[in-house]
């Protein structure tokens, strides 16, 4: 019994009626369905969840609890969380679940903070996410299909849910922990395949080991042609949209599969996503409180997605398209949403949190506000190495060799860099021309380590070199800018995926070299002095680009901004690249791209004074800097993420034609 609620009375006490309930059920703790009055139960009274996405593999986790503490002040009573496989399985049966990864401490400080979580386990999440939260180990088996009930798939999917859900298990509500529903796969009738026998599998193997209480349910489309094939019996369907949308249609949508039952948009959307080269989404704060109005008013559950958005730290990013297209993600996922990428609450923020107090109470307290910012300013950046030089430290087992190009993933890498070679066959006096439509996704091509130029995926799959003499050696340095995360193609094998010619004739015998930029970068800050300097000759004006290479620089020790603060790394000046600070990937830059200009540094990568922070850039085209002058780059307070964008590459000082 609450004393407090004796005091203000019985009746008009609505919250203490519900703990009232608790108390009586609080024995075994019960989430239900009731098709009587449409609703969710939880503990035997009426429950509505208002709710925000988040995403604890793009928030660092010494921000977790601040994040969830200002998800549970703007009104919310649950989150909504996407588990991304490829991010704890690492290579088949290796596991990750500490640190960042510690999801059962994500869940259990979401509890601690009083939200209830609304799991999303895959094992396909989509998610703006390299290959929508599938390992890419999977594409190392060419005749894989995923998301089916294919037989090598359906192994691995098995063996990791064996792994995944009896963590889960006794952290579900009737458990006693935070998680009230689960979903099964994401959207999955948006994906052709339409597969009932893999719906099925899933549903049976998440009933074994969650048992036969739990909510299970499903996301698609707010269109029956999307519920189709993306639900099943025992799964309840729910649907997603954005504001703007005529709510009374949607959900239509949705009780043409579910005749009774609570009414659920399990995404609605705060914000969209943004790609390299494309114009930087902001969705109106109008369109969504008048549309989150409506959803409420009319007792409608809601996740809004996201709440906050993070960031694609490392090589996580996804990439949209297929076919002839290929557009990958930026760094930043801010998403446009309430909280920014930097956790801040923006005028979204309260303008939601102030439609949510119409329909829900508030809790009291303070503001948590915006964390402080600092602008570490200018900083010189020394040119130290190129890959060539430090190839034997990135590749310690050195190469493979094959007589025709195999994938990233058949090299068991995953992510990042990986540099084919191979010696040109014969001798000639006229151009050649290198081609290749197997580029994934772009490639930076040298002859005995002069740049020639650069192929790409979808632009350029041709180009004219000088090949002289039998013997010179030709480099193809590939990137993968992230696999896919939606469509049809979904399986999108990296590096360099058929043939390379030359003037027709298949090039054979190549030697491949995996690339281990994560474990090396932090060597090489150590070993810095042991490497040559980069010959620091003026690039010739018609370079197509400079050999990818190293720069290393220095915080300023400010003993006076202590503890660190979060800062914002201006990547304006330089190309393309991967940075990284005390070692820690931050992510990719390409400002020459945009709409993303400044990469978000937390403070929790950056080391209190009198610790020195170290900054390293992998410039993959061109640095801003010459004999004549000092390369720099800076740090400021605030972010830019909504820059110029261009559709053309900058390349050799001029606007590519691709
Ligand atoms: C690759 O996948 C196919 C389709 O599931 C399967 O038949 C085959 O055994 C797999 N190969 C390996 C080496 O696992
Ligand atoms: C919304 O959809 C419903 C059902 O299709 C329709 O009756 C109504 O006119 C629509 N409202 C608007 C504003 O278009
Ligand atoms: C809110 O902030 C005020 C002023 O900083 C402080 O006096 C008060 O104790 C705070 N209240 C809570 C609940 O933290
Ligand atoms: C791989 O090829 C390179 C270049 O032809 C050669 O030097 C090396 O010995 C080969 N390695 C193996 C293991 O065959
Ligand atoms: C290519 O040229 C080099 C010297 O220019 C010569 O030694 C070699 O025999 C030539 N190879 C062929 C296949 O003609
Ligand atoms: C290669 O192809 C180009 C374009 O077709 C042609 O100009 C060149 O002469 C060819 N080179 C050789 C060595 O065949
Ligand atoms: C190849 O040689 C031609 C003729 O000398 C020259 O115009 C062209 O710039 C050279 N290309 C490269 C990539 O060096
Ligand atoms: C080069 O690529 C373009 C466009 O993809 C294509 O039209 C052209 O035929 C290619 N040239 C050669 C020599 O492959
Ligand atoms: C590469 O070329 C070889 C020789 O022409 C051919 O047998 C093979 O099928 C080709 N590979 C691909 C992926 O096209
Ligand atoms: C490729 O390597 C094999 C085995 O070492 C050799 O017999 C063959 O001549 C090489 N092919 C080319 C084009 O260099
Ligand atoms: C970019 O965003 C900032 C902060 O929201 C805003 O002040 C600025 O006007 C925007 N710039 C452009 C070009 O949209």
């Amino acid at each position: 019994m609450n004393f407090s609620c004796l005091l203000l009375g019985f009746l008009t006490c609505t919250f203490c009626v519900t703990s009232l309930h608790a108390k009586a059920y609080s024995e075994s703790p019960t989430f239900t369905i009731d098709r009587n009055y449409d609703t969710f139960v939880k503990d035997g009274q009426p429950f509505r969840y208002i709710s925000g996405s988040i995403h604890y593999s793009r928030v660092p986790s010494m921000y977790w609890e601040d994040r969830l503490q200002k998800m549970y002040m703007a009104g919310l009573n649950a989150i909504q969380v996407y588990i991304p496989w490829n991010f704890h399985e690492l290579s088949p049966g290796k596991y990750n679940f500490d640190g960042d990864a510690d999801l059962v401490q994500f869940l259990n400080l979401a509890q601690k903070k009083g939200l209830l979580v609304v799991l999303r386990p895959g094992p396909y999440i989509c998610a703006e996410w390299d290959l929508g939260g599938l390992p890419a180990w999977l594409l190392k088996n060419t005749s894989i299909a995923l998301r089916s009930s294919d037989e090598a798939y359906l192994e691995a999917v098995d063996t990791w849910m064996g792994v995944l859900l009896p963590k889960i298990q006794p952290l579900l509500y009737q458990n006693g922990g935070p998680i009230i529903t689960v979903q099964v796969e994401n959207e999955y009738g948006s994906f052709p395949a339409c597969d009932y026998t893999y719906l099925k599998h899933l549903y049976q193997l998440f009933r074994e080991y969650l048992g036969p209480d739990v909510v299970l349910f499903s996301t698609d489309g707010a269109g029956t042609g999307y519920l189709k094939c993306g639900t099943l019996e025992g799964i309840y369907a729910t649907v997603d949209f954005g504001p703007g949308t005529n709510v009374t249609k949607a959900f239509q949508a949705q009780r043409a599969y579910e005749p009774s039952g609570p009414l659920v948009n399990s995404e609605f959307y705060t914000g969209w996503l943004d790609h390299w080269g494309m114009k930087h989404q902001v969705t109106s704060i109008t369109a969504i409180t008048k549309t989150l109005d409506e959803l409420l008013k009319i007792g409608a559950n809601v996740n809004m997605y996201m709440f906050e958005g993070g960031t694609n730290f490392g090589f996580w990013n996804g990439a949209n398209g297929g076919g002839d297209k290929f557009n990958p993600q930026p760094t930043s996922y801010d998403y446009n949403a309430p909280l920014s990428e930097a956790g801040d609450p923006t005028e979204k923020y309260y303008a939601i949190r102030d439609v949510i107090s119409r329909h829900s109470s508030i809790p009291v307290g303070n503001d948590t506000g915006p964390s402080p910012k600092y602008g570490y300013g200018t900083i010189q950046m020394s040119p130290q190495t190129t890959f060539y030089d430090v190839l034997d430290t990135l590749s310690p087992y050195g190469p493979i060799n094959t007589t025709y190009p195999i994938t990233m993933e058949q090299m068991q890498q995953y992510s990042g860099f990986m540099l084919y070679q191979t010696a040109i066959p014969f001798n000639v006096t006229s151009p050649l021309f290198l081609s290749s439509t197997a580029i994934r996704d772009r490639a930076y091509i040298m002859i005995n380590k002069v740049p020639q130029g650069i192929l790409t995926r979808i632009d350029n799959h041709n180009m004219s070199i000088n090949a002289t003499t039998e013997g010179d050696i030709l480099d193809i340095f590939v990137e993968s800018q992230g696999h896919l995360n939606y469509g049809p193609d979904l399986a999108d094998p990296k590096g360099i995926f058929g043939n390379v010619t030359l003037n027709g004739t298949v090039l054979t015998n190549w030697s491949i070299y995996s690339l281990d930029f994560d474990r090396v970068m932090p060597l090489l800050l150590k070993k810095r002095t042991k490497y040559p300097y980069i010959n620091k000759q003026k690039v010739k004006d018609d370079a197509p680009f400079q050999v990818p290479s190293f720069y290393v620089g220095t915080l300023p020790d400010l003993a006076v901004i202590n503890p660190p603060q979060d800062t914002f790394l201006r990547t304006t000046g330089w190309t393309k690249g991967q940075a990284y600070i005390n070692g820690f990937n931050l992510g990719r830059y390409w400002p020459m791209k945009g709409p993303q200009v400044t990469l978000y540094v937390p403070a929790s990568i950056l080391h209190a004074s009198p610790k020195i922070n170290k900054l390293l850039l992998f410039e993959l085209e061109g640095a801003p800097c010459s004999p004549e002058q000092l390369c720099t780059i800076e740090f400021i307070d605030r972010p830019i993420i909504n820059g110029t964008v261009h559709q053309k590459d900058f390349i050799g000082g001029k606007w590519s034609n691709f």
